[in-house]
Parts: C-alpha cells; sequence; structure tokens
C-alpha cells in the first residue's frame, strides 16, 4: 500500500515538473516582434520609453549592476532562468521586461497560443494582480521603492490596445 501512494506521488510530481518547467523566459526580442508599432498599439514603444525598460541603466549609473541585491528588482527573472551575472545571454534580459510582469513567453508565445487568453493562461501567461507587482514594489525590501498605489501605478504603465 506504502509503495502504491509513494508511487503516485512521484507520478504527481513528474506531472507537476512538466507543467511548470517548459516555460522559459525569452527575452523582450522575441515579443518586441509581434507587439511594436502603431498597428499592434506601440505596445512595445509605450514599454520602451517608460521607467521599466531603463531599470538596469540605474544600476549602472550608481555602478551597482552586479549587485544582486539590486539585480533582483532591476533585471527579468533574476537567476530563475533570466538574468545571471556574466552569463553570454544576460543582456537579453536587462531592465523589468514583459516577462517580469506577464510570464515567461517560451509557449504561450506562439500566435495560435496568444490569441486564445484561457489557453495562454494554461500555458505560461499570468493573470496580474497587485501581488504580481509588490514583489518588486516593496518599501520592506528597498527603501527607495516609494509608496506604491496599485490603481495609479496601473495607470502610469498603461499600454492598451485600442480596439478597433
Ligand atoms: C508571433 C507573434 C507574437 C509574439 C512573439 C508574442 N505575441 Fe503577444 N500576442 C500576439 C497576438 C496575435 C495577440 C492577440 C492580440 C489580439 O487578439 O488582439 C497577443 C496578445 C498578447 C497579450 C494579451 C493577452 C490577453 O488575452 O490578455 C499579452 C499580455 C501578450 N500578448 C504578451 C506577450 C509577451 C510578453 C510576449 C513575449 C514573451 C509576446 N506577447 C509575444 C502575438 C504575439
Ligand atoms: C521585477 C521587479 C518589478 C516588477 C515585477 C514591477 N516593477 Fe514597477 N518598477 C520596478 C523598478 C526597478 C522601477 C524603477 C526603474 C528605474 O527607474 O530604474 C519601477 C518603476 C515603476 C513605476 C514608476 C515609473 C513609471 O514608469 O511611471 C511604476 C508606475 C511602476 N513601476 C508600476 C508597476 C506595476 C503597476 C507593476 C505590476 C503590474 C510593476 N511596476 C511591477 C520594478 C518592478
Ligand atoms: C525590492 C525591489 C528593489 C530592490 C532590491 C532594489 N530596487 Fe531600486 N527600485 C525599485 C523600485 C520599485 C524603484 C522605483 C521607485 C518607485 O517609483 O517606487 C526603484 C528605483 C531605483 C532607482 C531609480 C529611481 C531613483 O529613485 O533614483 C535607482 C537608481 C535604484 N532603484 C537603484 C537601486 C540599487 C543601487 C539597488 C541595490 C542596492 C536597488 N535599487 C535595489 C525596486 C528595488
Ligand atoms: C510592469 C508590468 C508590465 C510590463 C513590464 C509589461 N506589461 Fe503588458 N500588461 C500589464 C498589465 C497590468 C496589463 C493589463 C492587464 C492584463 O492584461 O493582465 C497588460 C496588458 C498587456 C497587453 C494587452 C493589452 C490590451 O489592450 O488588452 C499586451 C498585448 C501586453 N500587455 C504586452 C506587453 C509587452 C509586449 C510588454 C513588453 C514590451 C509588456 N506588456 C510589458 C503589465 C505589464
Amino acid at each position: 500500500m506504502k509503495k502504491v501512494v509513494l508511487l503516485i506521488f512521484c507520478l504527481a510530481f513528474l506531472l507537476s515538473m512538466i507543467n511548470s518547467g517548459d516555460f522559459k523566459y525569452v527575452g523582450v526580442k522575441k515579443c518586441k516582434m509581434c507587439h511594436k508599432g502603431e498597428r499592434k498599439g506601440n505596445v512595445y514603444e509605450k514599454w520602451q520609453e517608460r521607467a521599466h525598460a531603463k531599470a538596469f541603466e540605474s544600476l549602472k549609473k550608481k555602478g551597482e549592476e552586479k549587485n544582486p541585491k539590486c539585480l533582483e528588482c532591476h533585471t527579468t527573472a533574476f537567476n530563475k532562468g533570466g538574468y545571471k551575472v556574466d552569463d553570454p545571454k544576460a543582456s537579453n534580459f536587462e531592465g523589468v521586461q514583459c516577462e517580469s510582469c506577464h510570464g515567461p513567453g517560451s509557449v504561450y508565445k506562439k500566435t495560435s497560443i496568444m490569441k486564445n487568453r484561457e489557453l495562454a493562461l494554461k500555458n505560461g501567461l499570468v493573470n496580474i494582480t497587485e501581488k504580481n507587482c509588490t514583489v518588486c514594489h516593496d518599501g520592506a525590501k528597498c527603501e527607495h521603492a516609494k509608496e506604491f498605489n496599485y490603481k495609479e501605478a496601473l495607470k502610469a504603465i498603461d499600454h492598451t490596445v485600442e480596439k478597433k
């Protein structure tokens, strides 16, 4: 009996690995391909103009671009499959990119999945709530984070695409 329970447990564990382990961070250049330009609502351009895109530059200005204490909030998925110090691919993950909020895009970035929100949510897309911001916007973790008002902050980063 115990063996059966153990076996079921192992299978469940393996299945959960298959489900979560497949989603990898791909970097903003991949998202840019389909989300830039007037016709697509200038989503990439709006992001690029604002502070999130420049978060790594802010560290460089302070000479802190290798400090793990800063990289956690000023890069994308630091040590979680995204930014990694001295990694050849690190530059793909500088700043607070799309996937910091929307989740790792290796699977959902396929057009057929992207067009279907339900399907995308099953494939790594995150249903964003305040918690997805306060992982970084947390005064307890860094004193320079200003008071965070979710509604106001959402307005500030808005990149809604006008429906035609
Ligand atoms: C091959 C093209 C393509 C790529 C690459 C791509 N997208 Fe998309 N994305 C789309 C299309 C098409 C839609 C659906 C737009 C619509 O239906 O109006 C979409 C929709 C979305 C949505 C809205 C989903 C919803 O239903 O609420 C988000 C968020 C998004 N993309 C984020 C990303 C991110 C982040 C990346 C990079 C990891 C990315 N996309 C890469 C084509 C793409
Ligand atoms: C990975 C960490 C991280 C996450 C997640 C994150 N932010 Fe930020 N945010 C930052 C950093 C770092 C800055 C400052 C960048 C700089 O100036 O160097 C910032 C700046 C801002 C600013 C001020 C600058 C501006 O563009 O107006 C707003 C507003 C903001 N974030 C809103 C949000 C919202 C809303 C969410 C969630 C949907 C969110 N952030 C998620 C790290 C994060
Ligand atoms: C817990 C997340 C977090 C950590 C850790 C963090 N930051 Fe920030 N940082 C933020 C947020 C959020 C903002 C945006 C400020 C705001 O609008 O709330 C920001 C903004 C900044 C800015 C630009 C805006 C300003 O106020 O001048 C600089 C520079 C900066 N951080 C440097 C650093 C350095 C250096 C470290 C490491 C010693 C660090 N940060 C660690 C979250 C973080
Ligand atoms: C700081 C967090 C954050 C970052 C960074 C971010 N987004 Fe978003 N995005 C949101 C939020 C919040 C929404 C609105 C709620 C939702 O769709 O979950 C949104 C909505 C969207 C939508 C749907 C727009 C609509 O009209 O339905 C698309 C497409 C999208 N984002 C793509 C991107 C792409 C591409 C990037 C990078 C170039 C990016 N986002 C960067 C938080 C972010």
